[in-house]
């Protein structure tokens, strides 16, 4: 080949090359990275682009020289010269992205493999999804309706579901397992950064999917024992706790409880919603609409609420809650 193409087409991968590492750097393509899982996995991410964005400026370098150089002319309307193959250009392409390939298999089966090990003492966290809404339990029995991890120690979630599939995602952890009725899914995290971070629903899982959100608070292994010894300072009301453990916020609004669900009748009001409805005193009916929701259904929703509080929440617990939602929206 002549010195002049082979310089060609070194110019023009480099320009290629150049534009499309721009374009990966400059936009923020991956959220940021809040675990060690996450960076493994950003890794496997940045080393597949580098090969993709080589191979694609030789291509397009390729391409582009060919067009330019060997472009009919004008009236030229007669048949190119005939070919016939050229082994040793084809066992270059086929060697060269069987090596890639190869590569890349590797490094996402070792950050795999890495990624499922939760080391010899990692903390457990029982995670149950619900339509529509997340309950995280710990060693020491006490529930939650949103997550908190201590930063730098191996974390075993353990993933199930009471009624549809649902599927566990925080971004910032980069990892998603779904969470099976009948069925326990692991996923290990190893929290590296301290922050609030949203965990998301990703399976279409009924009417409340899009709001079935939490969050996780990643916090120093300090304040991680002094939540986990419950010696919080702020310390929520028991009906507060019990209204978040059990994911009301995510299909109903109340004020008090910071909750803003739409898919359930808002319970801000629910001293008219009794008078309307004409079913006893208050706290009688707070508590049926919980316990069996299809007794009455409020004008404008259908029979959506689940019927597993009844059975779910201790009666200690359910009395708390039938005060708290009685209290109403000035607490
Ligand atoms: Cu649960 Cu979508």
């Amino acid at each position: 080949m002549r010195k002049g193409a082979i310089l060609q087409l070194t110019a023009i991968s480099l320009v290629a090359g150049a534009i499309c590492t721009v374009v990966a750097l400059a936009i923020p393509w991956l959220p940021v990275s809040a675990g060690k899982e996450a960076d493994r996995i950003h890794f496997v991410y940045w080393f597949t682009t580098v090969i993709a964005i080589a191979v694609f400026s030789v291509v397009i370098a390729v391409l582009v020289y060919s067009i330019w150089h060997f472009r009919a002319g004008p009236d030229d309307e007669s048949d190119g010269p005939p070919t016939h193959g050229h082994t040793q250009l084809e066992i270059v392409w086929t060697a060269i992205p069987a090596v890639l390939v190869t590569a890349i298999s590797i490094v996402s089966a070792v950050v795999l493999a890495q990624n499922g090990h939760a080391g010899s003492n990692p903390l457990i966290v029982k995670v149950k999804a619900v339509q529509f809404a997340w309950n995280f339990t710990y060693p020491n029995g006490k529930s939650y309706g949103y997550l908190t991890l201590p930063k730098g120690r191996h974390t075993k979630l353990e993933i199930t579901s009471d009624d549809v599939i649902h599927s566990f995602w925080v971004p910032q952890l980069s990892q998603k397992q779904d969470a099976v009725p009948g069925q326990t899914n692991p996923l290990v995290v190893t929290p590296t950064r301290i922050g609030t971070f949203p965990v998301i629903c990703t399976e279409l899982c009924g009417l409340g999917h899009a709001l079935m959100r939490s969050h996780v608070d990643i916090v120093s292994p300090q304040k991680f024992d002094t939540f986990i010894k419950g010696g919080s300072a702020s310390k929520p009301s028991p009906g507060l706790a019990v209204f978040q453990a059990n994911g009301c916020g995510g299909c109903h609004t109340f004020k008090p409880a910071g909750a803003t669900g739409t898919v359930g009748p808002n319970l801000d009001d629910l001293e008219a919603a009794a008078k309307k409805a004409n079913r006893g005193l208050l706290e009688d009916f707070i508590r049926e609409s919980i316990v069996k929701p299809e007794a009455y259904i409020a004008p404008g929703y259908k029979d959506e609420m689940p019927h597993i509080f009844g059975t779910q929440i201790p009666p200690d617990q359910l009395t708390q809650l039938v005060h708290y939602l009685a209290r109403g929206p000035n607490q």
